[in-house]
């Protein structure tokens, strides 16, 4: 009888196991792939935080901070908040480590799991996984353009192309609060109930995301940022697209964007699968020029993005791809019989040196089952050896795609392997 286990995952948390967790471990690396060529360094921060750095960075009047935070206290009573996202401790890094005051921008990325306290759905978790990067100090159309072209990349690496580039300017800390004023004017100027209202209040661009079509329709022709920009914004938005135009990355002009964090300013950009329903952001960033001194830091300019991991591999399933190896192995051992067995686990040892993924049947379970071992590991060859094959000092070679089998000297088995898995 087969015991179930009394312990399940937390609510909208995913697990990743084998052999699906290949394709995780692929899409994390390969969404950083093209950062990495970039001159990124990797930075590795706590998962929880102190909880005034996320209000303070992300935000007070957020959706993030004020409903999804997993804000506790320690035993020391301090109020601890295990991190929704990853800018504001990147922030608190450069800062603390003084990285600012170095050569610039500093470029850092990461990848790790954040949390958040949502509403589980398909595609909306409460751990989630992102990567990210985060170019510090350098206020330079060219950059937003790098930052953007490496999201479009790692999308695209991973064979992902059923997807769009949204784009858009906030604006500065010159013009921003006069399109604010503007937009609020517009906004209570309407018959909206007391809620939004008092959102158009707190934060008024939040209520041009308002789903509900009656709102939809009244906010039709609010006044957009993008009509707004100073004469320095609209200058380097023109730039910034103008890069992407040259570098080959397709975007379309989105000026009705909200992104769920208070920090950006300027550029601003979300990449958008048709494939996925509601939750269908894979990743977003943007500038957030104002970030680093609200954070106790000098006034530097950053921009970056966060990519969703779980999503991008909801995204390949939706297209019919798929990313990284499932096989365990390249290369499988089945002994048979104790002498053969002492034989072959120094037979995978040398494989492995020698960078040949190896598997073994291990627990004597017969001829049979240990073949069937062999198929399910995925391995592209089985190594079959016998009392017979160690007097002869060789070892049967199975293609497990063809089923041919042939005996090859012992000694040879780890050049004639390497040839055969390069071939
Ligand atoms: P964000 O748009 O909040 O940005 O998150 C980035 C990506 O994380 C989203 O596009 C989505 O793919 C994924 N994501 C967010 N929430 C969930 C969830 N509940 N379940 C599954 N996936 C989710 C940020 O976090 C910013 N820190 C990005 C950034 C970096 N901006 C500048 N630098």
């Amino acid at each position: 009888m087969t015991k179930t286990s009394s312990f399940s995952a937390p609510k909208g948390i995913p697990d990743y196991v084998p052999p699906g967790s290949a394709e995780f471990v692929a899409v994390r690396d390969g969404l950083l792939r093209a950062a990495r060529l970039a001159g990124y360094g990797h930075i590795e921060l706590p998962v929880f935080e102190d909880t005034g750095l996320f209000a303070r960075g992300v935000g007070e009047s957020t959706d993030v901070v004020t409903k999804e935070m997993y804000t506790f206290p320690d035993r020391g009573d301090r109020s601890v908040t295990l991190r929704p996202e990853g800018t504001a401790g990147v922030m608190r890094a450069v800062i603390e480590h003084g990285l600012d005051r170095g050569q610039l921008p500093v470029k850092v990325c990461y990848a790790g799991p954040f949390f958040r306290y949502e509403r589980p759905q398909a595609g909306r978790y409460r751990q989630l996984q992102q990567v990210g990067i985060e170019a510090i100090g350098v206020d330079d159309p060219a950059l937003d353009a790098e930052v953007i072209a490496i999201a479009d990349a790692g999308f695209r690496g991973l064979g992902l192309d059923g997807f769009r580039l949204e784009v858009t300017s906030l604006g500065d800390e010159t013009c921003r609060p006069q399109y604010r004023e503007l937009l609020q004017d517009f906004l209570l100027g309407l018959p909206l109930d007391e809620e939004t209202k008092r959102r158009a209040q707190l934060n008024p661009l939040r209520v041009l995301d308002d789903k509900r079509p009656e709102v939809r329709e009244m906010t039709a022709n609010a006044p957009l940022m993008i009509d707004h920009l100073s004469e320095s914004a609209k200058a380097h938005f023109e730039q910034v697209l103008g890069h992407l135009e040259a570098l080959g990355v397709p975007y379309v002009v989105n000026p009705r964007m909200v992104r769920g964090l208070d920090y950006y300013t300027k550029t601003t950009f979300e990449f958008v699968h048709d494939g996925l329903g509601a939750q269908s952001g894979i990743g977003g960033g943007g500038r957030y020029d104002g970030l680093m001194a609200e954070l106790g830091g000098q006034p530097l300019s950053g921009i970056g993005f966060g990519l969703g991991v779980d999503r991008t591999m909801l995204a390949l399933t939706a297209e019919g791809k798929s990313a990284g190896n499932p096989a365990r192995c390249e290369v499988f051992g089945v002994p048979l019989g104790d002498a053969a067995k002492q034989r072959l686990v120094v037979v995978a040892a040398q494989l492995r040196a020698a960078g040949v993924r190896v598997d073994l049947a291990y627990g004597g379970r017969g001829v049979k089952g240990a073949m069937k071992a062999a198929d399910r590991s995925g391995a592209k060859f089985t190594l079959v050896l016998g009392d017979r094959d160690l007097a002869e000092n060789t070892v049967g070679l199975k293609d497990m795609a063809t089923g041919d089998q042939r005996q090859i000297p012992l000694p040879e088995v780890v050049g004639v392997i390497r040839e055969s898995l390069a071939g």
